[in-house]
């Protein structure tokens, strides 16, 4: 679970932060960005929304190699504000937050091994760096960003944390949204994904619901397997609305009279936009 503040590292930073130390990157390692790059890009056509893939060309990801924090960070900075940095591995709740409220996203700067392609347990940087990062350069998708971390001292205070991580979950890391063309994926877990990608957009398994912020907080998430609900926003702006525009303290509050849902669970209230078989629930992973 999280960490304390006597737990960090000797060679990190007081904030947790490391050098990239780009220059340390074996050839091997470059090889098997430019192996997800290539495979992630060619299944993400007609299924990342459109701030993707302008973040992708904005920030020059189709650059060979693993990226250099400081030259994304340059590109980055222009567009909104933000920067990218390293640290060594998952950071105190604190420590992320408050990175986030000062529009820095903390990535792991190493990269999982050939052998793990398809799938790996902890985030590394092709998840952070690909995943999360192009949205970034979406002024609107910065600043909820932005306004989450503020929100995640708040919570770290109100004792809420359980509720609003549940927001993140189920948005920056497993959104849809819909757009003219159709659903489309936003959310970084299934971006950085090989299967979820397409599991998420066409699999007859999972809910699709419209995303309703105090319906999400109350929703139990999956961290062994592909999710069993996906929430779908209209656009940034709605989410950002409801999101920065709402004082949660009362929110919380609500919320601790009220029963937490379960993953599959669909409610009446509930705007359904795919009604899930579940059909696959449990083991969609590897299949
Ligand atoms: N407005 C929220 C609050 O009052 C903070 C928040 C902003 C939470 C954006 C999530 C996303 O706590
Ligand atoms: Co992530």
């Amino acid at each position: 679970m999280a960490k304390t503040a006597t737990d960090r590292p000797p060679e990190t930073a007081s904030d947790w932060t490391i050098p990239q130390d780009w220059a340390s990157y074996t050839p091997q390692e470059h090889a098997v960005w430019d192996v997800l790059y290539a495979r992630q890009t060619e299944l993400l056509q007609d299924r990342a929304c459109a701030a993707f893939r302008q973040g992708v060309e904005h920030l020059r990801l189709s650059d060979k190699g693993i990226p250099n924090f400081e030259e994304l960070s340059a590109r980055l900075f222009k567009r909104t504000g933000w920067r990218v940095v390293a640290v060594p591995g998952l950071v105190p709740d604190e420590v992320f937050f408050e990175h986030l409220a000062n529009r820095r996203f903390v990535a792991g700067r190493f990269i999982r091994k050939p052998e793990q392609l398809d799938y790996l347990q902890e985030p590394d940087v092709f998840h952070d760096l690909f995943g999360h990062v192009p949205l970034l350069s979406n002024p609107v998708f910065a600043d909820y960003m932005q306004a989450y971390g503020e929100g995640g001292l708040k919570a770290l205070r109100l004792n809420a944390l359980e509720k609003l991580a549940r927001l993140y979950w189920y948005t920056v890391e497993f959104g849809l949204i819909a757009e003219p063309e159709g659903l489309r994926l936003y959310g970084a877990g299934i971006l950085s994904s090989f299967g979820e990608l397409r599991f998420a957009l066409e699999d007859s398994s999972p809910n699709r619901l419209r995303f309703n912020l105090m319906r999400v907080m109350r929703t139990h998430y999956r961290i062994d397997d592909y999710q069993q609900s996906y929430f779908v926003i209209d656009d940034f702006d709605e989410l950002l609305h409801q999101t920065r525009d709402a004082d949660f303290t009362p929110l919380y509050r609500e919320l601790e009279k009220l029963p937490d849902l379960a993953p599959d669970t669909v409610i009446p209230s509930d705007r359904v936009v795919s009604r899930g078989s579940q059909k696959h629930a449990y083991r969609g992973k590897f299949q």
